[in-house]
């Protein structure tokens, strides 16, 4: 009887302790909401985009449980930075000639403000992809553009080549994402005038203040070997033109405190107080995954926004800074979801850096995605199951193992004898998908928006993606809508608009 009464105490109590756990933690949140009722009206001295590629949101659950079981935890109930985030909204991210898009035409939507063709960046939807004689008038200009006309300093850190789909939408007009240099550019392309990326990132905003990334092998010409990888001929450079882009750009930044480096090491030892431009090309081609990073020679996508911010922030009028968390999009595409997740997490922890280094009094940060993919995960795993795990049964029509993660197509599905291949998995392992492809593919749904900071608020409901570089100029009234700015101050800036329409309305309702 004793027994039963302690069992029936301690039932008791923790369904006490489990009601008051939830609750408090809803009250406690509700709290905090209540809070943002006041909106930060302020203006926007800085903009940060940061851009998951191919981050949808079950990528965005999928590393949170990541992030929290790296850390010893269950996982579920794991923040990310970008889940601290005040106000997130859904973005519809279609192209105008393609249902499930790609990271060109949307890179344009988010960074020049108007959707466009997939495979083209920096050009509206009259152009088409690949067709050099649709460039000319078509060419449309990115917030990296307005924020430097308005004496901004501005920024493009990625995990990708520099010149790779969506960082070029921020500074090219190309018709296509596939013209890295004049090497992979048709001749009659060439002919007709139309400019490899890699030279546009030079020519067309010749002084972005930092740029960081991979792509070393569109900047040199062909035959130049490499300088990480000198005795190898597939790194060389691919340049056609003969020119030397870095070679160009150190020569003009020489009297401009401005550096040129392409390993860790060189990075890290620079005083970014000393430094107003910066060339970072750690690769010749895309940074490698960070699950296969060599922390000696290769800077973090953290690392590099931390120098970024340190070097950005010296303007008095601020910055705008891009950020791309690039190789989310390649994991998946392989099929590889270990890849891809701690690509994501990574970036999570860049978010993090960022959000130390500024204040959202006057910083604008948004943290999204152009595009999802065919990966999601389920199975009825129990809590705290490994996110790589497999599902708590076999299943019940092939009596095999099934991992929680599994692509809708992709080069995972694999067929032995006739069967769905039994798991084994390790760091390499693609996981298991319903059709074959070479490389999965990227799915059709909503993206989430994540916002903080100044007008943060006006990233709700469901829009289209172009809506997102009107929103951040907007806020640090740059580019072409600024009237609200004149009046002192953000929140004054909008009240007089608010007030005169109330005024209208009780004139009109007084005289009617
Ligand atoms: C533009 O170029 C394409 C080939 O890329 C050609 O088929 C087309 O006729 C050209 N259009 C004009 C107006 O020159
Ligand atoms: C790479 O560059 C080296 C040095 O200039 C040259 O000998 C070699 O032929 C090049 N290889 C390729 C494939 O371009
Ligand atoms: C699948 O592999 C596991 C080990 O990873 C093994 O225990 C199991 O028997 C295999 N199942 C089948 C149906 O081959
Ligand atoms: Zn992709």
């Amino acid at each position: 009887i004793e027994l039963n009464n302690n069992l029936c105490l301690f039932i008791s109590v923790t369904i006490q302790i489990v009601f008051i756990f939830w609750t408090a933690w809803a009250q406690r949140t509700l709290k905090n909401a209540l809070t943002l009722q006041t909106l930060n009206t302020n203006i926007a001295k800085n903009l940060i985009l940061f851009l998951g590629d191919g981050m949808g949101v079950p990528t965005v659950t999928a590393a949170r449980i990541l992030k929290g079981q790296l850390s010893g935890q269950s996982g579920e109930e794991t923040l990310l930075e970008m889940d601290k985030f005040p106000f997130v909204s859904l973005a519809k991210t279609y192209n105008t000639n393609a249902q499930v898009p790609d990271s060109a035409g949307t890179a344009t939507a988010y960074l020049c403000g108007v959707k466009a063709n997939e495979g083209t960046v920096g050009v509206n939807a009259a152009a088409v992809r690949s067709q050099c004689n649709t460039t000319k008038g078509n060419e449309v200009t990115s917030i990296l553009r307005w924020a430097k006309d308005a004496g901004k300093s501005v920024g493009i850190v990625t995990t990708t080549r520099v010149n790779h789909a969506t960082p070029s939408a921020a500074y090219a007009h190309c018709v296509d994402r596939d013209w890295y240099s004049d090497n992979e550019m048709p001749a009659d392309a060439l002919e007709t005038g139309c400019k490899d990326i890699a030279r546009q990132l030079f020519e067309n905003i010749p002084d972005i203040n930092v740029i960081m990334g991979g792509g070393r092998r569109y900047m040199f010409p062909r035959n130049t070997p490499d300088a990480e990888y000198p005795d190898m001929a597939k790194h060389n450079g691919t340049r056609k033109d003969g020119r030397n882009l870095v070679k160009e750009w150190t020569d003009r930044m020489s009297n401009k405190k401005g550096h040129y480096v392409w390993n860790k090491q060189q990075l890290l030892s620079l005083n970014p107080s000393n430094v107003d431009y910066l060339l970072g090309l750690f690769e010749p081609m895309d940074l490698t995954y960070d699950l296969e990073r060599n922390d000696e020679t290769d800077p973090s996508l953290t690392e590099m926004v931390d120098v970024a911010i340190k070097i950005l922030r010296k303007n008095p009028n601020g910055f705008y800074l891009l950020v791309e968390g690039g190789r989310i999009d390649h994991g998946h595409h392989e099929g590889k979801a270990k890849q891809a997740l701690y690509e994501a997490v990574e970036m999570d922890r860049a978010i993090g850096r960022a959000d130390l280094m500024t204040s959202i009094h006057d910083t604008l940060t948004i943290v999204t995605a152009d595009h999802s993919h065919m990966f999601n995960f389920g199975g009825y795993t129990a809590r705290g199951n490994t996110i790589f795990g497999l599902a708590p049964m076999l299943s019940d029509v092939d009596q095999k193992p099934y991992t929680s993660i599994i692509y809708g197509n992709g080069p995972g599905y694999k067929i032995v004898n006739g069967v769905r291949q039994n798991i084994t998995v390790d760091n390499n392992y693609q996981a298991q998908a319903a059709v074959p492809l070479v490389s999965e593919t990227h799915g059709g749904e909503d993206v989430a928006v994540f916002a903080k900071g100044p007008l943060a608020h006006l990233l709700h409901g469901v829009h289209e993606q172009n809506y997102i570089p009107h929103v951040m100029a907007y806020a640090a009234c740059i580019g072409q809508n600024r009237e609200h700015c004149t009046t002192n101050g953000g929140a004054a800036g909008l009240r007089p608009i608010v007030s005169s329409i109330a005024a209208l309305l009780t004139v009109s309702r007084l005289l009617c």
